[in-house]
Order: structure tokens, then sequence, then C-alpha cells
């Protein structure tokens, strides 16, 4: 803006300037063409004076230049003085004046001391030529003074402008900060789980659609009203789903507990069976408790989604190690387990049953995935504010293809060993639920021979002794 004002303001000076020069030359060209026809006629009702003398006729202002050329020669040259001073000198300036051409057509001088002067010359009819002058100070000075008022006026407009310039455009677009501001909040918003809500709006004055601003902060809350019935609507259908899963897996645990039930007591009754009954019977049951394993998966995920709170106690980690490897020792007596505990016990903040089952469920897939004689290592320890328990063994490892994916749902690798070890594919998923619930985290890496799990979970600021 500022940049444009001061072109503006540039032609408009350039143009003033050159409609002045222009007014003002032809004003003096004019006074100066009347005072060199006064000059002949004058001359003549003049009384004779020395050669020397310059003559002035009546009506000429202070400061005329007159001179009479003859023959290449000038036979006088004056200036008109003011009253009761002394002529100035126009001794050097014979060669300038002997220079103007007799046209008649005024021109631009300059000379020397006496600065600047409009001169035209005229041929007499004898052959005499005569010069006359007029200073151009004055028209000078009135330009000069005209292009610095103009300039300087040019200087305080442009501050002026620019310095309210910043502070109106300031002003006005404070309410699109105030927009923006929102929108930032918004985005600080956690939107991807739980109960969403969007209570962040702009506020009614910067939401006027008769402003520009104000559409933009009306639009930004329309946006945010239909984000957030969009995100309600989604919430709700997903809390419907998952309460469905809960309630079917809870209502599926008595009819199957009754199946178990039943074949168990169908086996072990006294009435002798015939081989293929009792051996349809033993599946019936073992389907029965895998079938039970997987609702109770379920069960437990689905709470975990529906964000049910943990609990938040101390609870000892190293104890609870050494009694999942005490536990996975007897299921898996041909494993070579081993444990490296720290000195101190390991304590972290969480829900024990929840840990426990992580635990069981990592020494679980360490037994049941590799073969017998596999040796698995339970290493507990403490890394800054963090406890880390890291389950490792010298397996054949997790298929590449299935790595990546191994802590989804469903997820397993279908070697027929581990769909005979009542394999459900929904074990890491939970383990990657609690510990994600918990604040903490759980990462694998795993290659043929070395299979490593790492959960790290907050510690507990309280020490074991404490407890
Ligand atoms: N220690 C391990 N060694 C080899 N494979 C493993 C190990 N732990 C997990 N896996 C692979 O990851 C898959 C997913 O494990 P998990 O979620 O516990 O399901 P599940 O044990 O019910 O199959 C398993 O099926 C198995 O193929
Ligand atoms: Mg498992």
């Amino acid at each position: 803006m500022v940049g444009l004002l001061a072109l503006a303001f540039l032609i408009v000076g350039v143009a003033t300037e050159a409609t002045l020069v222009r007014a003002l030359y032809s004003r003096v060209d004019d006074q100066l063409t009347a005072a060199a026809a006064r000059v002949p006629r004058g001359l003549d009702r003049l009384p004779p004076l020395s050669p020397r003398e310059p003559r002035f006729p009546p009506g000429q202002v202070i400061g005329t230049l007159a001179a009479h050329l003859r023959y290449g020669q000038v036979v006088y040259a004056g200036v008109l003085p003011e009253q009761g001073q002394t002529p100035p000198d126009l001794g050097g300036q014979e060669a300038t004046l002997l220079s103007v051409p007799a046209d008649a057509v005024p021109r631009s001088y300059d000379l020397g001391e006496l600065g600047d002067y409009r001169l035209v010359a005229r041929r007499m009819p004898d052959g005499d030529v005569f010069v006359t002058g007029l200073p151009l100070a004055e028209t000078r000075e009135t330009l000069y003074l005209v292009a610095l008022v103009v300039a300087g006026v040019t200087v305080l407009a442009l501050a002026g402008v620019g310095y309210l310039g910043v502070v109106i455009v300031r002003r006005t677009l404070r309410p699109l900060s105030r927009v923006a501001a929102t929108a930032t909040r918004v985005s600080q918003l956690r939107l991807d789980r739980g109960e969403v809500e969007l209570p962040q709006r702009v506020a009614e004055r910067d939401a006027d659609d008769r402003t520009e601003v104000g559409q933009v902060g009306a639009a930004l809350n329309r946006m945010l009203d239909h984000v957030g019935n969009a995100l309600q609507v989604r919430q709700a259908s997903e809390t419907q789903v998952r309460q469905f899963v809960a309630d079917a897996s809870h209502e599926l645990r008595t009819p199957l507990a009754a199946i178990r039930g039943y074949a168990e007591v169908s086996r072990r009754g006294g009435q002798p069976v015939p081989p293929e009954v009792a051996h349809v019977l033993r599946r019936v049951e073992s389907e029965a408790e895998r079938m039970t394993a997987l609702v109770e998966d379920m069960l437990l995920l689905a709470r975990l989604d529906a964000g049910r709170p943990l609990a938040h106690d101390q609870v000892d980690l190293s104890m609870l190690t050494v009694d999942a490897v005490s536990d996975a020792h007897a299921a898996g007596p041909r494993h070579d387990w081993q444990l490296d505990l720290p000195e101190e016990p390991v304590v972290v903040v969480g829900d024990s049953a929840r840990l426990q089952q992580v635990l069981a469920n990592l020494l679980g897939n360490a037994r049941t995935h590799t073969p017998e004689g596999t040796r698995v290592t339970v290493g507990v320890g403490v890394s800054g504010r963090e406890a880390v328990l890291r389950v490792v063994d010298n397996g054949p490892g997790i298929p590449a293809e299935l790595l990546p994916h191994v802590f989804e749902r469903f997820a397993r690798g279908d070697s027929s060993r581990s769909r005979a070890a009542g394999s459900t594919g929904l074990g890491l998923a939970i383990v990657h639920a609690v510990v994600a619930a918990q604040g903490g985290s759980v990462a694998v890496e795993s290659a043929p021979g070395r299979t490593i799990f790492t959960v790290r979970l907050p510690a507990s600021t309280h020490r074991a002794a404490e407890l």
C-alpha cells in the first residue's frame, strides 16, 4: 500500500511540477516578448546616450537585460538595477549575448553571476540586433519550493499512512488471529479415541457472516459442528459394537461351561463307552475349553477397548515374574526356563491381574510356539523411569510375513502345533492393549534362533520395601 501510494504521489508530483514549469516559463516568455517589443519603439523616444551606456525604455521591470548588437559587436549591454544601486557588470557575457540567434524565440542562458536568464534577440530592419532578457531566478525559486513542499508532504504522508495502515490492518485482522487460535486448540484435542467432545467454537462476534473474517469463523464453526456430530455418531456405533461383543462373550460363558461339564461327566461316568464315543467326548471337551479361552480373551479385549479403568496399584513385577515362570515351568517342563532378576525388586504401577496375564501370554507363546528344549530367558530390569520386561527365546522365531502384524487381533502363524495348542491369535493383542492402557509399550524383534519381546512400563517411584 505504501509503495502504491508512493508511486501515486510521485506521479502527482511530477505532473504538478511539469505543468508549473510550462505555465511559469510561458508567462516569463509572454513578459519577455512584451518587453522586447517595447525596445525599438521606446528607443526612439529616449534621449541620446553615450555608446556604452544601457538604455531602458519605460515600462521595463527591475532586472531586465538590454543589449544592442551591431556587426557582431556589443554596442551596449546592461541590466536595469534597483533604484539607487549600481548596475551589475555584464563584462564577461558578451560572447553569450552575441550567440543568441536573432529569431525572436526566447531561450534560457546561464549568465554567470547574474544567474539564469531568458533571452530573446530581434533583428531590426537596419540590421541591428536587440537582445532583451528577464531573470529566471524567481521562477526557478518557485519551482524548487513547490518540489520541496511536494516531497516533504509526500514523506510525511507516507510515514503517517504507513503507521496508520499497520495499526488498522492489525486491528481488523485481530479476529482472524482469534479464529486461528480456535483452530489450533481444536488441533490439539485428542479425537481418535474415547468419548469425543468438541467444545471449542469461534466466539459469536468473530462469526459474523457480514465480514470476510466472520465468514471464515462461521465456516469453521459449521465445520466443527459437523465434525463433532460425526464423531459422536461414530463413537456411539463403536460403543454399540463393543457392547455387543462384550455381551455376546459374556453370554457364551455359561453354555460353554455347561458343555464342558456335561462332556466331562459323560466321559467319567461309570458306564463303559465305546472308544470312538470316548474320543468324540474328549474332543468336545477340549474344543469347549479352547472356545472358553477365546471367549475370555474377547471379553477382556472388549472391556479394554471400552476403556474400562484398570487398577493403579504398586505391583512387584519381580514377584509376578517368578510366579509366572514357575507356572510356565510346570506347563512346559521340557523347556529350559531361565530367570534374570536384579537384586532390588522392580515395582511398577498397574493392574496386577492384567500384568499377570501379559506375562502368561508371553511365556505361553514362548512355550507353545517353540519346540521342546528351547531356552526361554525372562529378564526384568529398570531403565531410567521405566521398568523393562524381556522374554527371549532361541526358538524358530516368528515368520517374517507375520511379524509386522503380530500384535493385531487374530494374527497367528498357522503351524499345526500352535493350532493344537489352542491358539486364538488374541494373546499378543491382549498384551498390547493391556500395556498401552497402563501407559507402556511393547515391541518385538525376531529372527530364527532369537525372538525378543520387550515390554516397557512406567516404574513406580516407590521402592518395594515401602509396599
Ligand atoms: N515366541 C514366539 N516364537 C515364535 N512365534 C511366536 C512367538 N510368539 C508369538 N508367535 C507367533 O505369533 C502369533 C500370534 O501370537 P498370539 O497373539 O499370542 O496368538 P496365539 O498364541 O493364540 O497364536 C502366534 O500364532 C505365533 O505364530
Ligand atoms: Mg499366544
